[in-house]
């Protein structure tokens, strides 16, 4: 598919690049903030110490920064800011003008004199990792790390604080959040535990780095057992959404589980690869909400039971929220591109992407797809 094509047939790969977003899934952190105000806007002191997981080729950082560093506001959000502003202007104006020329200004809807206000916040601290190198991001922590690996934790824990220490909750962070994806083979069954798997690890990390009441956003592929997820998540979490944003294909298994209200257990955190399994040791009863009980098997594992739950206690379905504004663009449409459009290259291409080498072989040995001069001499002969 051409750059000119794939600018028609996705709004958001030609928005993220008209606006400097190194990747499309940019819009999907900006619209699951817009419904579940993940940067707690009221109270900016309570998101300023954010981990972005998988985060190449960088686009959530991007958000992280933005927002958090240089204290811009996207999407719904900028659209009040800008409307209030207007609307300010426009009663400021009244007071030198009279009745018609207000009533002019208004009409004209000077929108562009109006701007959102920029709100940096205090002590900002960002960590992102992910498997692949990541181009610099001002104000950012990058890490070059497997987060399924359990030599992660540490470099984590050092790069938040070089004294982290789990029993301070000064050290802690407000917000994980998880974008990681494995190389999708085609085989949903396969693609799919691969996927849990990553979100497991991503949830481990989370647990060890969370303060109470912070909250965790992760990518999930919504396959047949995905309700097991969601009862495991609710262990430890006061609230568990799935979120679909208008930005990610409806044709897609991709959703993303969005999880407020971090309740650590007590005396336990989880190592990865064995994300929920609790020790024998640790309490033996849990009793988060009047609704829900967590108990403690003999093998270790946590158990929940739901008030009105008639069946499997072990399977819970998550609410379910599509986010994004209604007149967001349709990430499935295609549209007309605007009058004179250029398509533009990306943002940021891939530093290492996997198929580098085998480019760099097809480069030095001056062929293409394969079919190089020496090899079909080889062939002649
Ligand atoms: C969809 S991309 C993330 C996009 C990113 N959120 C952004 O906005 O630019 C998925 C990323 O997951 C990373 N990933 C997959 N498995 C990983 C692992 N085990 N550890 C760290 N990163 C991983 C991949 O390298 C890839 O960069």
């Amino acid at each position: 598919m051409g750059k000119s094509s794939k600018d028609k047939r996705d709004a958001y790969y030609r928005l993220a690049k008209e606006q400097n977003w190194r990747a499309r899934s940019a819009f999907k952190l900006i619209q699951i903030d817009e419904q579940f105000d993940l940067f707690s806007y009221a109270d900016p002191s309570k998101c300023t110490r954010v981990v972005d997981l998988c985060a190449a080729p960088g686009s959530w950082s991007q958000v992280l920064s933005r927002i958090l560093i240089k204290g811009e506001s996207f999407g719904r959000r900028a659209w009040v800011e800008k409307m209030e502003q207007f609307r300010n202007h426009a009663v400021a104006d009244s007071s030198e003008t009279n009745v018609e020329d207000l009533a002019k200004t208004t009409n004209t809807l000077n929108l562009e004199r109006a701007t959102s206000e920029l709100k940096p916040r205090q002590n900002v601290k960002i960590v992102a990792i992910d498997l692949q190198p990541m181009a610099p991001l001002d104000g950012i922590v990058q890490l070059k790390a497997d987060i399924t690996h359990p030599s992660t934790v540490p470099l984590l824990l050092k790069a938040i604080d070089p004294d982290f220490d789990e029993h301070n909750e000064t050290h802690r962070v407000d917000l994980v959040i998880s974008d990681g994806a494995p190389d999708v083979t085609g085989l949903h069954d396969l693609d799919i535990y691969v996927q849990s798997q990553l979100l497991y690890s991503a949830l481990a990390l989370a647990m060890k780095v969370l303060r109470p009441g912070g909250k965790f956003v992760a990518k999930i592929f919504r396959g047949r057992n995905v309700d097991i997820i969601f009862a495991q998540l609710k262990l430890v979490f006061e609230r568990v959404h799935i979120a679909k944003p208008r930005s990610s294909r409806a044709s897609s298994i991709e959703a993303f589980v969005v999880c407020e209200g971090y309740r650590p257990l007590k005396d336990w955190t989880p190592e990865l690869g064995d994300a929920l399994k609790i020790p024998q040791s640790s309490t033996t009863q849990y009793t988060p909400s009047d609704k829900q009980t967590r108990r403690l098997r003999g093998d270790g594992v946590v158990e929940l039971s739901f008030e009105d739950e008639e069946s499997d206690p072990q399977r819970w379905i998550a609410p379910f929220l599509a986010c994004g504004d209604l007149s967001a663009w349709d990430a499935d449409a295609t549209y007309k591109l605007p009058e004179g459009h250029t398509s533009l290259d990306p943002v940021q291409p891939p530093t290492a992407p996997p198929y580098k080498e085998a480019l760099e072989r097809r480069r030095i040995e001056s062929g293409a797809y394969g079919k190089t001069k020496g090899r079909s001499k080889q062939a002649v002969t």
